[in-house]
């Protein structure tokens, strides 16, 4: 199961209240907006977005099964059309929550290849319906630089040039399609001492990799621009990040939409998960999470 991260804090920062209306952009589970639509009840609404299919239809069967598919509606979609889906369901939000990233569910069930753990096809897409840019088609055939850009960039692995080098060779032998055949590579790529680390040696090149083919920080991009578009006067914006690039841009919107007098910053420094939360769930050793309220 999926454990929420930052879940007081999320709560203290959106501050919900009876009959206020909510959009969650990456809702997941459900496991934070479940807690907010009991503290808007008995009217409030939350519209629910997640780019994965497999997901959105899982947490509708969940919603129908605890009788909340009336006041808790879900979209699957990208959160970069954000203004347009708002649009679509005439939603206007006293607040916005965005928990980046994955699931647990992606790493042990999807079967889409996000686990150097698993042997499984290398995809790693949230949404294979609407995204044609897999994994595999980026190690096959994407430029030996633009490889090394992507490993550097979204990975910040410091080996990425030898890693880059190591698939183009493999490739040219054969195709590389599976998790198992790229943890060989990195392994082969890289000194002994990187495997005996406290982070698996092949960790920056699978989040480098569902970094590129999601697009992730050009989504959160285009996402965040929409946000006082779409937010109440008073409303309240939360994002929950698990990458410094990510929280960059996070932080880098928020002082511009601040120095522009429309947001308000709430967080000074962004808010970290307690050393006992890191015990619980290693997962969010690396969240980091900012608020602002919309003022103007
Ligand atoms: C960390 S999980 C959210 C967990 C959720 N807060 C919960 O409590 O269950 C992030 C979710 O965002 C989704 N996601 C990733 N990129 C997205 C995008 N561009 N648009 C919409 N959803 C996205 C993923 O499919 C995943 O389900």
């Amino acid at each position: 199961m999926h454990i929420p991260v930052l879940q007081k804090e999320v709560i203290k920062y959106l501050a919900p209240k009876t009959n206020e209306n909510f959009i969650d952009a990456t809702v997941g589970e459900g496991n934070h907006s479940l807690e907010i639509i009991e503290k808007i009840k008995p009217k409030g609404r939350i519209l629910g977005i997640d780019w994965d299919p497999e997901v959105v239809q899982n947490l509708k069967q969940k919603l129908k099964r605890m009788g909340l598919e009336e006041r808790f509606i879900v979209v699957c979609s990208n959160f970069a059309e954000l203004k347009k889906i708002a649009d679509r369901y005439n939603f206007q939000a006293d607040g916005i929550l965005f928990d980046l990233g994955f699931l647990t569910w992606h790493i042990e069930e999807s079967k889409r290849g996000f686990s150097f753990q698993k042997d499984e096809n290398l995809d790693m897409r949230y949404n294979p319906k609407e995204n044609p840019l897999t994994a595999q088609e980026i190690v096959n055939k994407f430029p030996f630089q633009k490889i090394v850009e992507i490993l550097r960039k979204y990975g910040e692995e410091r080996f990425a040039r030898r890693i880059a080098r190591k698939i183009e060779q493999e490739r040219r032998k054969h195709p590389i399609t599976t998790t198992t055949q790229l943890v060989e590579i990195v392994r082969k790529a890289t000194p002994p001492w990187y495997h005996h680390r406290r982070i698996h040696f092949a960790t920056r090149t699978f989040l480098a990799l569902r970094i590129a083919v999601n697009d992730e920080i050009e989504n959160l991009r285009k996402a965040l621009i929409q946000v006082p578009e779409v937010l109440s006067l008073g409303g309240r914006l939360v994002v929950i990040s698990f990458h410094s690039l990510e929280d960059r841009v996070v932080k880098e919107f928020l002082k511009d939409q601040s120095k522009k007098g429309i947001f308000e910053i709430l967080t000074k420094k962004p808010q970290t998960p307690t050393p006992e939360e890191v015990k619980m769930n290693p997962r969010c050793r690396s969240a980091k999470l900012r608020a602002a309220k919309k003022i103007k």
